[in-house]
């Protein structure tokens, strides 16, 4: 496991857009693996923009999301496939037919599970899976007591996680109680894993996942048996660290050049003080943070 830390939440959105848009040059056919949440919309702000500014190309690569709520349609505001949508699918250039998201309202969701893991070896598996992290460390919807090998399913949502997202619904109650989430085995099988976390709230459970013990009950531990783990934090989330100096280190000394290194360097220093970028970002495409999480 690797850990990333930047000076604000902009850099940290910002580093991984780059490491995103890097791999993609590399290999235009790559599998991205996607999350949602409010902490992904600056990411997705950030690859439009590369999009319009520097021609990044989106049209050969296939996209597979972590999850998505029982029982929504996928024009429902609160749907994640309304959120990929809204966010990046329809304001860059990536062919609709390649973005997967398990179906919601799948008349057999038992089926539906199946065949998304069907889909997604059939596509040669996920070469750079996006991660977020919820209040109770889950990863997708991988709720406490997930399996580490389990596999795409259908996942009763915790109420920590029914607390955390309700006030998104326009009534709380709205808020669908199953969602379809790829396992936490499916994450552990993806050939790198980003996580990215920001602010302050999110500070004690990414100490946990990082410098924790490995615990079922904390989806996000698993990250420590994943070989190509990376976790780019802001300084408010790295904050309960016990070796944040240390994890600085190692990245600022490492020898040989990672994609995380060649990203950093990529990024203007006045834009990280300022984290004007983001700003930029968040104006240009008229953003409006938390509608659908
Ligand atoms: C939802 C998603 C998770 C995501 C989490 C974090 O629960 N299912 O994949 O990690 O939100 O959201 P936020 O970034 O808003 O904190």
């Amino acid at each position: 496991m690797e850990v990333v830390i930047r000076p604000n939440a902009a850099a940290a959105a910002d580093l991984v857009a780059r490491v995103i848009v890097m791999e993609l040059r590399a290999n235009p056919r790559l599998v991205l693996g996607l999350a949602t949440g409010n902490t992904m919309e600056a990411v997705y702000a950030r690859l439009v923009r590369l999009h319009v500014e520097e021609s990044v190309d989106f049209s050969s690569c296939r996209t597979f999301n972590l999850d998505e709520y029982v029982g929504l349609a996928v024009n429902h505001v609160n749907s994640y496939r309304h959120y990929m949508n809204d966010r990046l699918f329809l304001k860059v250039n990536i062919d609709l037919q390649k973005t997967h998201l398990p179906d919601g309202m799948a008349q057999d969701l038992v089926a539906e599970c199946a065949s998304y893991e069907r889909l997604i070896a059939a596509n040669g598996g996920i070469d750079l899976q996006l991660l977020g992290i919820g209040q109770n460390g889950h990863l997708g919807f991988n709720e406490p007591l997930s399996a580490f090998r389990s596999r795409t399913r259908v996942e009763m949502l915790s109420p920590v996680t029914r607390v955390q997202n309700a006030p998104l619904f326009s009534r709380p109650e709205l808020m669908p109680q199953r969602a379809i989430t790829m396992g936490v085995g499916s994450i552990l099988d993806c050939r790198r894993c980003i996580l990215l976390a920001v602010g302050e709230e999110k500070a004690a459970i990414v100490a946990k996942a990082v410098e924790g013990p490995i615990t079922s009950m904390i989806s996000a531990t698993a990250l420590q048996l994943h070989p190509e783990c990376t976790l780019v934090l802001d300084e408010a989330a790295a904050s309960q660290l016990d070796g944040a100096d240390y994890y600085r280190r190692v990245f600022e000394d490492r020898l040989e050049q990672n994609v995380f290194r060649a990203a950093a360097a990529s990024i203007n220093k006045d834009d990280i003080q300022t984290g004007r970028q983001f700003e930029d970002n968040r104006d240009l495409l008229g953003v409006t943070p938390g509608e659908s999480k």
